[in-house]
């Protein structure tokens, strides 16, 4: 089935489900005149997290991994009244170029980002703040089984845990690859069969952004 036709099928649902939005357009084209790589989730996804975050009524939202704020903003739009968001970023470039875009979503007094390596900043975090409702990890694809626990550690039974990109063209797979992104994704879902407090499943995708998937958990009682 050729691609053309997955992303044929992403304008057709966008053109209906998601209204023309200044904000959301401006801010990829700023991050693609900052040089930023075009990997932010696809306009059906970012809403698709909206509408999770909003069914979960979260007034505390995490991710991992900010890019340009892309996927931020549909999350923070979903934010309960009184609600707060934390990205966490590495890349200093990229941390600056999604709070000039938050500015302009008007969404900075509800959105902080961190800049640093996420591991460490999901170790400050531990015992330190209020567990989260709803977590979007997608950040570098390696470290996904260390992000995930760290994340467990930051939930309460009923945190829903979205994680991007499990899937890759189908080379989850592959048990012998030498992807270090694959190997960190097949860990991280070899850990969740022995968790049998978290209920998770994962869903293939194609659209604008190839063929890949989502990883979507909840967090029951201890
Ligand atoms: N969530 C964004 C896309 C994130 S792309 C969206 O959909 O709009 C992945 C991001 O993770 C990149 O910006 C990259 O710089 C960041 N990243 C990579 N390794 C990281 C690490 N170890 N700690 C924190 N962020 C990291
Ligand atoms: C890629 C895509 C992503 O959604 C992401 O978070 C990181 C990398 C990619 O296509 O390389
Ligand atoms: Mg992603």
């Amino acid at each position: 089935m050729p691609e053309q036709v997955w992303s044929d099928v992403d304008e057709f649902f966008e053109q209906h489900l998601l209204p023309a939005d200044d904000v959301l357009r401006a801010t990829l084209e700023t991050n693609v005149a900052e040089g930023l790589p075009p990997i932010a989730v696809t306009p059906p996804q970012g809403k698709l997290l909206h509408l999770l975050a909003r069914a979960c009524n979260a007034r505390r939202i995490l991710e991992i991994g900010t890019l340009g704020a892309y996927s931020t903003i549909w999350m923070a739009r979903a934010l309960a009244p009184g609600g707060r968001l934390v990205t966490l970023e590495i890349d200093p470039h990229h941390a600056d170029v999604a709070r000039r875009n938050l500015e302009r979503a008007r969404l900075s007094d509800r959105v902080e980002v961190r800049i640093g390596r996420a591991a460490d900043l999901l170790d400050a975090m531990q015992g330190v703040v209020e567990p989260f409702d709803f977590v979007f990890v997608d950040a570098d694809k390696a470290s996904s089984d260390v992000y995930f626990q760290a994340v467990l550690a930051l939930s309460h039974p009923g945190t829903v845990i979205v994680v991007d990109n499990v899937v890759r063209s189908g080379k989850v797979a592959d048990a012998s690859s030498d992807d270090e992104d694959i190997q960190g994704i097949r860990r991280m879902t070899e850990w969740l069969a022995t968790q049998p407090h978290v209920s998770a499943t994962a869903i293939q995708t194609v659209g604008g952004k190839s063929y890949d998937g989502f990883l979507m958990a909840i967090v029951g009682k201890r």
